[in-house]
Order: structure tokens, then C-alpha cells, then sequence
């Protein structure tokens, strides 16, 4: 398995590009796969997840293209039944959206990686099933899945997803898109809302109303060429390693900046911290600027409120890290979800920061971090299998001002291909 080198900082001033928006990639692949007529997606992300889904679509018989740096992709009236499994690999963004988009349409048996093997499925399958669909998830309510075709079409529901999950909101959206009568999503905390926005832009019968989010049966109008966003959660590693050395500073444009993504930037503001954005524009719906992270003096730490989370929940490992460089506690409360990620997020993320002498404790649904202590940098450390946990280490080692070794460093490519590259350039 492959190690990453990180070099120790030194420049003051960096600029870096960021891989496409992966959230908005496997959207984009999706619906395009299920609109009328042909669909171009350019800055694609070129991770092994986004891969998984565009691997899953060719075998359902979505005709897929590369064209000029871009994917030309012709929607489907219906889909080929895959002959063997579908493997979502590490992606529950392709397990749990996919399972919305075939709910009642296809046969498919979806399986993935061991940690994916791991993670909770039933979420999404429950209130499939009670829209018709015929999904079967294995004993402990995990991968792999079972899809099978209904004959007719499902009908739509009003569900509530706890926890509060964008993965899930979007399953069922997407399963509306071919259900009779409506079916409604209500948040009980607002969760990205990246699908909506899409949906809106490909002409679907979308409202939303505050918590509630109502779609219709709707024919997807193909889009002409779709620029992916730059991924705020990528980007947002660079951020906090800027944060971290008084007089640094990074420059990132073309970034998303979704409102339901960003509340990380609210967090810092909130520890005392310098993120500009500036620049802002719309494209397809979704917002996208530049954005400028500068260290100044140390950060201290905050209680990040409950009703925030979703909104950073891929950022809280980040977050801590930034806690553990700054003084007093960080205190992270309500993301008990966090254990059911790629890997177990309150475990891992304590786990890294006690690598580094720092000091965190795992509570009931969250993690405290202790500020305040001088952080020492261990000759390597180990993703866990984790991407996110990988490169939050990077920001450890920015805050103690050298370089540092990252083992089982293969998952980093699950989002951000050429991390390591992009991290030297940027910094060393
Ligand atoms: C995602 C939603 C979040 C997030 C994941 C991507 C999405 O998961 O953690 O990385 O693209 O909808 P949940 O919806 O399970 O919270």
C-alpha cells in the first residue's frame, strides 16, 4: 500500500487546484444518465469514487464518452441489467444514491470495499421499500444489497430521514423523479442540498418549502455542459493549513461554495480565523468563487453547534485538527454519525490527534479536543483507511512546521488523486 511524502512548509504564499466536486460529480453522472438526450460534464472529479459510479453506469448500459477532457454521457429510458455485481467500491455516495436511482427499475446486486461492507444501508432501503421497491439490504442492515424490478411504478411517500442525511434525501428525490403522486422529504436539519439545485436546473417538478422538499414524476432535461465546482471539502485541508502559520496564506478559485457546505468557514471565523471569499458567481446553480485562507495569530476553540453539522460534517476531522493547533477546547457535539463513515470518525480522528501529542476525547456523539498543547509530529502515521483522516494529518504536520509520512495512503485517491503533489507544490 502506498505512502504519501509530505514536505515540510515553507511557502509563505500558495495558490491550488482543486479536484472537481465530488458530491456534485456523482449527481451529475446520474441524473445526466436518466435525462433526455446527451449531457456533457467537464472537471469531472477524478477520484476512485466518482470512478465507481461511472464504472456502475456503463454496466447498466448508460452510454458514456470522453470528449476533449469532458464526459459526453446519453441518458437511458431504462437500464440493462448488470450480469454480474455492481461494485461501489468505497463509495456510500454511489451505493445509497444508485440504490434511489434503480429503486424499482433495474436488477442489481450493489456490494463495495470492507469499509463500505460496514456502513448502515437500511436508511435509504426502508423508505424505498415503502414507496414499493423491492430492496434487500443483509442481515445488519449492510451491503450488499439487493435490487429487483416491481412491475409499475413506485409511489411517492413523505419520509423523515434521521440522521439528517443528504446521501439519503437524495436516493428518495431521485426515486420521485419516476414515482406517482409526490413524494416529500422533510430535514430535520438541512442537509446539502446539491441535488435539488440540480434537479431544478435539468427542469424537474422540485419545490422546496423550508424543511420540506417535494418532487414530482419528471422527464430531466440533459444539460449542455456542466462545469463541476471545485470540491470545498478538498480545498478545505489547504484552508486550515494556512490557518495554522502566521503569515501564510492559499488562494483557491473556481471553488464551490454551496451555502448548505461552507459552515467549516463560519467555525474559523468563529476560532478567529482569516477566510475571504470573494468573486462569487452562479454556475448551473450552484455557487462557486475564490477563496483565500491567511494564518494570523493562534486560533481558539469553539463549541460547534448540533443544527451545523451536516453542513460540515466531511470537515469535522479537519476542524479538530485546527482545535488541536489552537488554544482552548473544540468541542464537537451531536455527529454521532460520524461513527458510520468511511471509518469510524470519532475513533480515528481522537486516534490522530493523540499521534501528534495532542489531546481529544470521544464523547457520547462527538469529540472534545484540548487545545493548547505543543504538537509533535510521529515519524508516520496511518490513514486508517480514511481518506479525510489521511489528509487532516497533513494539517497536524503543517501546525507543527514539518513534513511527514502518510501510510496506507491509497484511499486518498478516493477524492483527491494527486494530493500529495498538490500539497508540495502548494507548500514545501
Ligand atoms: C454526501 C453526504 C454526506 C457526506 C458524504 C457525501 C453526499 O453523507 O458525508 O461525504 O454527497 O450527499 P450523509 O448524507 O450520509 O451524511
Amino acid at each position: 500500500m502506498a505512502s504519501i511524502h509530505l514536505q515540510p512548509p515553507r511557502r509563505a504564499s500558495a495558490t491550488a487546484n482543486m479536484p472537481g466536486d465530488k458530491s456534485i460529480s456523482h449527481r451529475a453522472l446520474m441524473l445526466a444518465a436518466v435525462a433526455r438526450g446527451l449531457s456533457t460534464v467537464a472537471k469531472l472529479n477524478e477520484g476512485t469514487d466518482v470512478a465507481a459510479t461511472l464504472d456502475a453506469l456503463a454496466l447498466l448500459g448508460v452510454p458514456i464518452e470522453k470528449r476533449d477532457g469532458s464526459l459526453a454521457v446519453t441518458g437511458v429510458d431504462a437500464f440493462d441489467d448488470p450480469a454480474g455485481p455492481i461494485d461501489c467500491r468505497n463509495s456510500g455516495t454511489t451505493m445509497r444514491l444508485l440504490t434511489g436511482l434503480l429503486a424499482g427499475r433495474a436488477d442489481a446486486h450493489l456490494d463495495g470495499d470492507v469499509s463500505l461492507r460496514r456502513r448502515p444501508m437500511e436508511r435509504v432501503a426502508a423508505p424505498l421499500r415503502a414507496m414499493g421497491a423491492d430492496v434487500t439490504t443483509s442481515a445488519g442492515g449492510t451491503p450488499p444489497l439487493e435490487i429487483r424490478r416491481v412491475a409499475g411504478a413506485l409511489r411517492g411517500v413523505t419520509a423523515v430521514p434521521a440522521p439528517a442525511s443528504a446521501q439519503v434525501k437524495s436516493a428518495l428525490l431521485f426515486a420521485g423523479l419516476f414515482a406517482d403522486d409526490d413524494t416529500v422529504v422533510i430535514e430535520l436539519v438541512p442537509t446539502r442540498d446539491h441535488t435539488e439545485r440540480l434537479l431544478s436546473a435539468m427542469g424537474a417538478d422540485i419545490a422546496s418549502d423550508g424543511p420540506r422538499i417535494r418532487v414530482r414524476r419528471s422527464t430531466l432535461r440533459a444539460f449542455d455542459r456542466l462545469e463541476v465546482p471545485g470540491d470545498f471539502s478538498a480545498a478545505f485541508f489547504f484552508l486550515a493549513a494556512a490557518l495554522v502559520r502566521p503569515g501564510a496564506s492559499v488562494v483557491i478559485r473556481d471553488l464551490g461554495v454551496n451555502p448548505s457546505r461552507i459552515a467549516a468557514i463560519d467555525v474559523v471565523r468563529a476560532m478567529g480565523g482569516d477566510i475571504r471569499i470573494r468573486d462569487e458567481r452562479i454556475a448551473y446553480g450552484e455557487p462557486v468563487a475564490t477563496v483565500e485562507g491567511r494564518g494570523g495569530d493562534r486560533l481558539r476553540g469553539v463549541e460547534i453547534p448540533a443544527t451545523l453539522v451536516p453542513n460540515l460534517i466531511d470537515e469535522i476531522p479537519a476542524l479538530c485538527a485546527l482545535g488541536a493547533a489552537a488554544d482552548g477546547d473544540l468541542i464537537v457535539k451531536g455527529a454521532a454519525d460520524l461513527r458510520n463513515k468511511e471509518s469510524d470518525r470519532i475513533a480515528t480522528t481522537v486516534a490522530l490527534i493523540e499521534a501528534f501529542d495532542g489531546h481529544a476525547e470521544a464523547t457520547g456523539d462527538g469529540i472534545v479536543v484540548r487545545g493548547g498543547r505543543a504538537l509533535r509530529p510521529p515519524a508516520a502515521v496511518s490513514t486508517g483507511g480514511d481518506h479525510r483522516i489521511g489528509m487532516s494529518a497533513a494539517i497536524l504536520a503543517a501546525a507543527s512546521g514539518s513534513g511527514l509520512r502518510i501510510d496506507d495512503a491509497d484511499c486518498v485517491a478516493t477524492s483527491f488523486p494527486g494530493f500529495e503533489a498538490a500539497w508540495n507544490t502548494a507548500f514545501a
